[in-house]
């Protein structure tokens, strides 16, 4: 069996996937069936969408994964090093020589920039909890957002303004997240975040960003519906935000996912008049088959089932994957599987060969 079998047997078009049937031909699971050289950001463009990923540590040390990045991605965003904790180590100290060499490996290849994120309850520097309190927590974050964005003004084509301020959870508070940020604020911090990177940037894009919102369960629905409340609330009060970020970080095989429930969403929040992003989409292998050509298989199904749906909703505009290379991922150490076998879930292996999830990537963009 071939690959071109593979694809032929519905392994990449929803055919029931049995390890068992299938022979252990490593090397032609690694390889892609791209029937054309198109890259994935031409695809993109030619559907009327921008198409990009994080850029982690080895943009700046591998030749290889940046000549990859350079080929596919018209947008990229750093993975890291725009967080709080990475610019602002030392109080009152920026750094920000890391973001500036990926902004101008960016503009030097014609790719647009994502700033992320400017208020999140993680990658906090270690300095904020003592120094920041209920007195001058406002005035903080109207700092630090303006210092940020202010600084690449007219550079960035959408910032992650806010990430992750929903929990449904019985931790929750009013279905926001318990951060220091509505400790110390209040639910208004929303607000006053939106107006403040507005102020900074009046070009960006302002996006709230979270995870959560793709499967069809229970925690799914109450998470949906939450961050829709969230959403009405903000637009009604004429809160400068433009932008839903579904972050996408999915699991293979992909269970519990009903497309209308997913496009039925993307439509309520376009009915806000907001644009809808896939911000960080990876598909974690974490419990797929050990066998490399079927746990590429279902890897690729899942990019599949996700993109051919938010392609479909007229108001997605930019969709970027949580890296590109297998070489380089978060979820090696928050996904590892229990086997010890790498895990392998994004467009390229680990030696830069397109895998079925860029195929499948590519076709979606297609449609
Ligand atoms: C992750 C990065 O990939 C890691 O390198 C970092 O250590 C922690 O954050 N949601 C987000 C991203 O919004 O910022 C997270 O990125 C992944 C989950």
């Amino acid at each position: 069996m071939n690959r071109r079998d593979l694809i032929g047997a519905g392994l990449l078009g929803g055919g029931a996937l049995l390890s068992s049937a299938l022979p252990k031909v490593v090397h032609a699971a690694t390889m892609g069936t791209a029937t054309t050289t198109a890259s994935l950001s031409a695809l993109a463009k030619q559907r009327g969408v921008l198409f990009g990923t994080a850029i982690g540590p080895l943009v700046a040390t591998s030749d290889a994964y940046r000549q990859t990045v350079v080929a596919d991605a018209g947008i990229v965003v750093p993975e890291y090093e725009m967080k709080w904790r990475f610019i602002e180590k030392t109080k009152g100290v920026y750094d920000f020589s890391a973001v500036d060499r990926r902004l101008a490996f960016a503009q030097q290849n014609g790719m647009a920039f994502r700033g992320h994120t400017l208020v999140w309850h993680q990658s906090m520097p270690d300095w904020f909890s003592s120094a920041v309190n209920a007195d001058n927590a406002r005035q903080v974050m109207i700092n630090h957002i303006t210092n940020v964005a202010g600084r690449y003004k007219g550079k960035i084509h959408s910032w992650d303004v806010v990430n992750e301020a929903i929990d449904i959870s019985p931790q929750g508070v009013g279905d926001l997240r318990n951060t220091p940020w509505l400790q110390m604020i209040g639910p208004d911090y929303l607000q006053i975040a939106y107006e403040t990177a507005a102020a900074a940037d009046p070009g960006a894009t302002l996006v709230y960003n979270d995870y959560g919102l793709i499967y069809a369960s229970a925690g799914g629905d109450a998470k949906r519906a939450a961050t829709l409340r969230m959403l009405e609330r903000l637009v009604s009060r004429g809160v400068p935000i433009h932008a839903l970020g579904l972050q996408g970080h999915i699991e293979a095989p992909i269970r519990n996912f009903d497309p209308n429930i997913l496009y039925r969403f993307c439509g309520d929040v376009a009915a806000l008049g907001l644009k809808i992003m896939v911000t960080e989409l990876d598909v974690s292998d974490q419990y797929a088959p050990a066998d490399i050509i079927v746990r590429d298989a279902v890897v690729a199904e899942a990019y599949k089932a996700i993109l051919s749906c938010v392609l479909s909703v007229p108001a997605t505009t930019t969709v970027l994957t949580w890296g590109l290379s297998d070489v380089h991922t978060w979820l090696s150490s928050s996904r590892p599987r229990s086997d010890g076998l790498p895990v392998r879930p994004l467009l390229y292996t680990d030696t830069m060969q397109k895998k079925m999830a860029w195929d499948a990537v590519a076709n979606s963009l297609r449609g």
